[in-house]
């Protein structure tokens, strides 16, 4: 055979092998109850969210992941980056575990200033800070098998190198020691640690990523402590030109709705110690499935928030196909102050309209059981719901499809709760919990009211007045969800409602 021939034989074969690639791409995330607005992984297990980082223009996502099952195992961190926070570019696997362990979670820093000496010729390193979980230790029925370790990329993310120094910071001996949140503190030119530590915070800190000093603790007599304390986060949010630090704090189990939730404090840190305002316990997503949130570091004083949506109650059953598990929408937070108190919400980044397709603008409607869908048609697949009332009362908003299977989403006046039913959504028998009602309080104290429902194939996501009560939840239908109806015996009036179907987006 010609050479000229040979060469173009394994240009076909390659481009064709591409080519199924491609089409594999889009031919997957088809299958039932397949999200096709939040980020999954197209195929095994994926828990929290990872290292998150906004360098030159791009949002780095990691993420626990384990690739060879649909049930949680030997951690890796997956990868996956976006430029608009909606459609997300799978990337390759960015660290596999080692002879020190599983790679737990973890955040990941811009060095700019090189602390850590990683970046070579002007390159900027991103150091990833992770737990390494050591499986045959825990075993061996020892307490520090867990332990902080490092990894640094000089290619923007790209490829990771694992730093021969590790472990960074070794294991005290307690049990639950992991998930570093890293962060450059500024006024005191030293990065801060924030490590959750059995049943509580510990803060370090280190002026090169490598060598940690132990700062303060907090938390063990103040907050949900119905479980143990995992991911955490702090940072400060601008409330008119003042600074109010968030310390975040995920607790599994003892979450509000039962099992996996994030709570989070508000006060002030100095780089040594943070110092609540209260003792309340507040929460920033009061469903069952949002849980490991945190957020994105180097994006300035724009705080954006993304979670796991599931649940360690029933994460390992749940009936997806050959993935398990999903994030939320990404979401920005901000201080918002109710009386004298201030507390934390939060909306969808506004970058998620870019999905918005066919839009129904309606207005002044009395509601009793009003038929959403005659006015929008049937939807199959993603939408975006908002209203407004002039005066909040009962009502309730139903997603059904023609097997009688459904979720209500609603506002009980008399308890002055929102709520979210799943009890008769499809799938449910998997795990007892499941089939449930779940509450959260009303916060606002204004009579007029709003809420943005945003909707997927698997799941609903509640942001009531403005995001101050928010609630997250999954769901498993044996169809999808293609009708939409609100009753109300009340006499409940919308002022304005707007419903969006949705592009998916991978396709
Ligand atoms: C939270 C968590 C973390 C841990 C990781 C293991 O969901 O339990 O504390 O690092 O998951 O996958």
């Amino acid at each position: 055979m010609s050479i000229i021939k040979y060469l173009f034989l394994i240009v076909f074969f390659v481009s064709s092998d591409f080519a199924k690639g491609q089409t594999a791409q889009h031919e997957a995330y088809n299958e039932p109850c397949r999200p096709q607005i939040h980020f999954s992984p197209e195929k095994g297990w994926m828990n929290d969210p990872n290292g998150m980082v906004y360098y030159k223009g791009v949002y780095q996502l990691f993420y626990q992941y384990y690739p060879d099952s649909t049930i949680w195992g030997p951690m890796h961190w997956g990868h996956a980056t976006s430029k608009d926070l909606v459609h997300w570019q799978r990337q390759p696997i960015a660290l596999y575990p080692d002879s020190l362990g599983y790679i737990f979670s973890g955040s990941t820093v811009a060095d700019i200033h090189n602390t850590s000496d990683f970046g070579k010729n002007g390159k900027v390193p991103l150091v990833a800070i992770f737990t390494h979980h050591n499986p045959k230790e825990e075993r061996a029925g020892k307490n520090d098998f867990q332990y902080q370790s490092i990894a640094y990329s000089l290619d923007d993310g790209k490829t990771w190198r694992k730093y021969e120094g590790n472990p960074v910071l070794m294991n005290p001996g307690i049990r639950d020691f992991r998930d570093p949140k890293v962060m450059w503190y500024e006024a005191g030119k030293k990065w801060i640690m924030t490590l959750a530590t059995l049943d509580h915070i510990t803060f370090y800190s280190s002026p090169d990523l490598k060598s940690w000093m132990k700062e303060s603790t907090f938390g063990k007599e103040i907050g949900a402590h119905g479980g143990v304390w995992e991911c955490p986060d702090i940072f400060p949010l601008n409330y008119n030109g003042k600074g109010i630090w968030v310390l975040i704090v995920n607790l599994n189990p003892g979450g509000p709705n039962g099992g996996s939730a994030t709570q989070y404090f508000l006060g002030d840190f100095d780089g040594t110690e943070f110092k609540p305002f209260d003792k309340e316990t507040r929460w920033l997503d009061y469903g069952p499935d949002e849980y490991a949130g945190v957020t994105w570091s180097n994006t300035g004083d724009r705080k954006i928030f993304l979670g796991w949506m599931s649940n360690w109650q029933y994460a390992n059953l749940v009936p997806t196909g050959k993935w398990r598990g999903a994030a939320t929408i990404p979401r920005d937070l901000r201080i918002e102050k109710i009386g004298n108190q201030y507390v934390v919400a939060s909306l969808p980044v506004p970058e998620l309209n870019v999905l918005n397709e066919q839009t129904t603008a309606l207005s002044n409607i009395d509601v009793k059981n009003y038929d959403l869908t005659a006015k929008t048609g049937k939807f199959s697949g993603p939408a975006r719901l908002s209203l407004s009332s002039y005066k909040i009362k009962n009502f309730s908003i139903t997603l059904s499809n023609n097997l009688d299977e459904k979720v209500v989403i609603g506002y009980d006046k008399t308890t002055n709760q929102y709520y979210i039913n799943r009890a008769h959504s499809g799938k449910v028998d998997f795990q007892k919990e499941f089939a449930k009602k779940h509450v959260a309080p009303r916060l606002s104290e204004k009579v007029a009211m709003n809420l943005t429902l945003i909707i997927d194939n698997a799941s609903v996501e509640l942001f009531a007045d403005d995001g101050l009560t928010v609630m997250t939840e999954i769901y498993f239908p044996n169809a999808i969800f293609s009708n939409i109806s609100i009753q109300s015996v009340d006499n409940f009036k919308i002022k304005a409602l707007r419903f969006n179907k949705m592009k998916s987006i991978w396709r």
